[in-house]
């Protein structure tokens, strides 16, 4: 019996990285998954790949940035697959900056995709989701708690990613619905590999950036997402669950 069969799942950031990764793993074990990205053509490269292995996948243009389009996509899922069970919200941005640097339209963009989506994102499926005593897994960051210099927007972001699952997690208990936070250290994504440094930044503060031996994988991060999503998990809510490879540890 796949963990997923007959549940219907909700991906953003499906177009790359951890989230394409979880929407491969949560569709492979059953779950027909409904996949949000601003990347459309990355999204729907996505949903093809889940169909020619077998799965069930439907792509819907998504910016995380637009209150609108987080409500639309949470109603997208409903409408094409009749419910929802499980929401996965990976869609997010990251990069470094000098404070001076920071202007407010820019601190604001990090804290609308990373942290606003997220929470509409969550508003919006909670009445779903407590029909099907679903539940939530949202991205946050290894920065969720270990703070970075140069990422005050982003460390800010994730911060309020943990702080708002929590909350969500207490207030939903009673009805059935589990909410959980995975907090990534370096993972090897686009995301990484592209990812905006200043100039003349410090190099000596960034050390805690720095990976124990290798980076995560995407499909390593996936199986945490499918673990936490699935009824093995039924009695984790409201924890953050670091995957790092022991980066938080070391600090
Ligand atoms: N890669 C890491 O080391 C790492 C570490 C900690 C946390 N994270 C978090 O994990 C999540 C997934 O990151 P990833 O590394 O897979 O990155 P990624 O860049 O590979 O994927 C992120 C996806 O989000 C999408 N996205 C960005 N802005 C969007 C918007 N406005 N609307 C809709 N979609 C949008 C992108 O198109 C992309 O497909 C992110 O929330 C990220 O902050 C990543």
């Amino acid at each position: 019996m796949k963990r997923f069969e007959g549940k219907v799942a909700l991906v953003t950031g499906a177009a790359s990285g951890m989230g394409k990764a979880s929407a491969l793993r949560l569709a492979a074990e059953g779950a027909k998954v409904l996949l949000g990205d601003l990347n459309a053509e990355g999204n729907q490269a996505t949903a093809n790949e889940i169909e020619a292995a077998g799965g069930v996948a439907h792509a819907v243009a998504f910016n995380a940035a637009d209150e609108a389009s987080c409500k639309a996509l949470v109603q997208a899922a409903v409408d094409q697959f009749g419910g929802l069970d499980v929401v996965v919200n990976a869609a997010g941005i990251a990069s470094f900056y000098h404070l001076h640097e920071l202007t407010n339209d820019i601190f604001n963009k990090f804290i609308t995709i990373n942290l606003t989506s997220v929470f509409t994102i969550c508003r919006e499926a909670m009445p779903h989701l407590k029909k099907t005593k679903g539940n939530i897994v949202n991205f946050a960051s290894l920065n969720a708690k270990v703070m970075t210099a140069y990422q005050t927007a982003y460390c800010a972001s994730k911060a309020g990613v943990a702080a708002i699952t929590k909350c969500m997690a207490q207030e939903f208990e009673a009805d059935g619905v589990r909410a959980n936070v995975i907090c990534p250290g370096g993972i090897e994504t686009p995301m990484v590999k592209n990812i905006r440094f200043p100039e003349g930044l410090n190099r000596r503060l960034l050390a805690n950036l720095q990976p124990l031996g290798r980076k995560g994988e995407p499909e390593e991060v996936a199986a945490l997402v499918a673990f936490l999503a699935s009824s093995e998990a039924s009695y984790i809510s409201g924890e953050d669950i670091f995957i790092d490879g022991g980066a938080r540890s070391a600090l």
